[in-house]
């Protein structure tokens, strides 16, 4: 019996991301390939150095086309359905990346439909939250000419054709048991699918997506039909999920405030949320902690630093080693914490009011965007 659950819409319990590469059939992250990740990059990104970026498909596939010169586009996406945390962010820090080495078209598919068809909220609120979330990833700072981000709901008309196509082949007993639809599942849900398939769609080349691993059924789904209409099995390369404030169980999520730092918070709401809530892997009093260390691998606050905030190996080293003598209190550790994701979200919220004019180019002006309403 597995003890955790990963789909689109649920991470639950302590994945163990080992036995998920099993399961969803995927490719692990190995030396060789990072090794010739490397070769182009120059560099590897910390989520590839440390591991978060775990696993993935026919990533081999997407260098040998690049190697041969044939290319291959990148596509992301966001489901609206609140203001966005860190950890929906995190994705496309690593999509800029990806986009600034290779220098590759990238697609980013806001799901407004998706999100109105799972969650209780009316459409024009979904709206809302995806244009504010527009924002946020426009502040990401990608390639502007070089990037194209739709809503579904005003994209459509250019989608819907090959919707109808992707959905022909797909039948219902298929989706039933990739997603988990019922008998209750509204009939928006079921057709869904099709649309987060589209886009892998969007050129003839082939496309590589980075995301979480709780996306993977969708590109499951694409991979059985996509070269029956004459295109590329898509492929990914996932990552873990930044573990939320409360534990190393479960994902970040924008259902429960305590559990999500959210990229609006004020250095106030970040210090109380950290101090309160981020979950420790050390001892209940500052006595045992000296002598018997804490433990970083449970540890929030280290896990957040090791994962986004301290791209320093000697010194992410140093910190674990201190936590684990006993040297570091986790009071300590958290205020290294506190401060450099307070400095992260002021530079992220000044770059997104500064945002606007970025953003308009990659939905409509720039010259992806442009060549996207014009197809
Ligand atoms: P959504 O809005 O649930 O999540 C947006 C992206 O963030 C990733 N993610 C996380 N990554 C790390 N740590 C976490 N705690 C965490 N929580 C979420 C997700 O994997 C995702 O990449 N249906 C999608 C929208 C979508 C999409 C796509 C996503 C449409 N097309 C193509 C990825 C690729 C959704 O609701 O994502």
């Amino acid at each position: 019996m597995t003890q955790f659950k990963v789909t689109p819409w649920d991470v639950e319990g302590l994945v163990d991301y080992k036995k998920l590469i099993e399961m969803f059939g995927t490719q692990p992250i190995d030396q060789p390939l990072l090794k010739r990740i490397e070769k182009h990059t120059g560099e590897l990104h910390v989520f590839l150095r440390r591991g978060f970026a775990f696993s993935h498909r026919d990533m081999d596939k997407v260098l040998d086309d690049y190697e041969k010169g044939k290319g291959f586009f990148l596509y992301t996406g966001r489901g609206p359905s609140g203001n966005m945390t860190l950890g929906h962010l995190v994705p496309f820090l690593f999509t800029k990346w990806l986009q600034d080495k290779f220098g590759v078209n990238l697609y980013i598919e806001i799901t407004d439909d998706e999100k109105f068809l799972v969650k209780d909220l009316e459409l024009n609120e979904v709206q809302k939250y995806a244009e504010d979330n527009i924002l946020d990833i426009a502040a990401v700072g990608f390639d502007s000419e070089k990037t194209f981000i739709f809503r579904d709901t005003e994209y459509i008309a250019h989608m819907y054709e090959d919707a109808i196509k992707v959905g022909k082949k797909i039948n219902f007993s298929n989706v039933r048991a990739v997603f988990g639809f019922t008998n209750q599942t509204n009939i928006g849900m079921i057709f869904y699918p099709t649309l987060q398939i589209v886009p892998t769609l969007f050129e003839k080349k082939r496309c590589l997506i980075p995301a979480a691993i709780d996306q993977d059924p969708y590109w499951r789904v694409q991979r059985d039909i996509a070269e029956s209409l004459g295109y590329h099995k898509a492929a990914a390369i996932h990552t873990k999920f930044l573990p939320s404030l409360q534990g190393p169980a479960g994902k970040m999520s924008t259902s429960d405030p305590h559990t999500a730092i959210y990229l609006t918070d004020s250095p106030e709401d970040v210090r109380r949320k950290i101090m309160k809530y981020a979950f420790s892997g050390g001892q209940p009093t500052v006595e045992e902690h000296r002598k018997k260390g804490g433990n970083p691998d449970v540890d929030t606050s280290f896990q957040w630093l090791y994962i986004l905030f301290e791209e320093d190996d000697q010194r992410i080293e140093d910190i674990r080693n201190d936590y684990i003598s006993g040297k570091l209190l986790t009071g300590e550790l958290k205020e290294i914490l506190i401060e450099k994701l307070t400095s992260f979200l002021k530079e992220h919220q000044k770059r997104k009011c500064k945002a606007e004019r970025v953003a308009k180019k990659m939905k409509y002006t720039g010259k992806l965007a442009k060549r996207m309403w014009e197809r």
